[in-house]
């Protein structure tokens, strides 16, 4: 099967089909989201919490994303990858942005890259598109200024807050950006900003009313403990089975019944003999 491209992603929209679109961070899940039908990849920063601990995104270095973004499109070759922009990878400069756009591009082989904010960074959105790079935005909920926005909390719950949100969206749009993702609003707002809005709108916690949902795959297979925003839906729970064979596992060896015979390596027939001979 081709790998999916942007223009597969626009059809979509047009005739109405749902994009589904999950995160994914290494290699074996790559495989799964490709082998379940996943038409959108993100290699979010949320690595940052999701893989390695950290307390939020802020920590996450462009390495970081880049070698997990080429695991990954090795686990899923067919699917759209979008690489995300971790903190300070495109703040300082439109120089820095296209630079490290371009390095998700050449290193890792992605689709798209993804950035976080509205009408503040409108510049770069024009810069990465200029360079010839399809950009995601990012707008409403933006993990990596969290700190601006008083934490973890949903936008656009105002009427002024709404309009200031569809405004980020137009904006981002304008400047060259081929997809978009809203985060955390509600429902009424990403209808207005899908009905407005050309290019593909989906959605994380922003309801159903557009072009497609994501979630994080961590959260979505009940892996991730720290805590479970309210958009998040359990598929399963991932973190229970893995912690019940682990403790399976540790009672076989304690009780040294694993490894069972069917696990261990015979001896080359008479070979036994001539060993404890050798060894006298
Ligand atoms: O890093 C990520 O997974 C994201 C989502 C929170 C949208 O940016």
């Amino acid at each position: 099967m081709p790998r999916k491209s942007l223009l597969d992603l626009y059809r979509m929209k047009e005739k109405g089909e749902k994009i589904a679109w999950l995160t994914s961070y290494d290699f074996p899940t790559a495989q799964f989201a490709q082998a379940a039908g996943l038409d959108m990849i993100l290699v979010g920063d949320s690595l940052g919490m999701c893989v390695y601990g950290y307390n939020g995104t802020v920590p996450v270095t462009m390495d970081q994303c880049l070698r997990h973004s080429e695991a990954v499109r090795r686990g899923a070759p067919d699917v759209f990858v979008v690489g995300d922009m971790p903190f300070l990878s495109y703040q300082t400069s439109d120089s820095d942005a296209v630079y490290n756009a371009g390095r998700f591009l050449k290193e890792a082989d992605v689709d798209a890259i993804k950035l976080e904010g509205g009408v503040r960074i409108v510049d770069r959105v024009k810069a990465i598109s200029d360079a010839g790079i399809v950009v995601c935005g990012h707008i409403g909920l933006t993990p990596q200024s969290s700190g601006q926005l008083g934490g973890h909390k949903a936008q656009g719950r105002t009427a002024e807050a709404a309009k200031l949100t569809v405004e980020d969206a137009v904006a981002v749009e304008k400047a060259g950006a081929r997809l978009l993702l809203v985060e955390a609003v509600p429902p009424e707002v990403t209808a207005y900003i899908t009905k407005t809005l050309t290019i593909p709108v989906l959605s994380i916690g922003a309801g159903l009313p557009c072009d497609g949902q994501l979630l994080i795959v961590s959260d979505m297979i009940g892996q991730f403990q720290a805590f479970t925003p309210k958009f998040v839906k359990k598929y399963s729970n991932v973190a229970e089975v893995i912690t019940n064979a682990m403790k399976e596992y540790v009672k076989e060896v304690k009780e040294s019944k694993f490894p069972a015979d069917e696990h261990t390596y015979k001896m080359i027939e008479g070979e036994e003999a001539k060993f404890l001979k050798l060894m006298g």
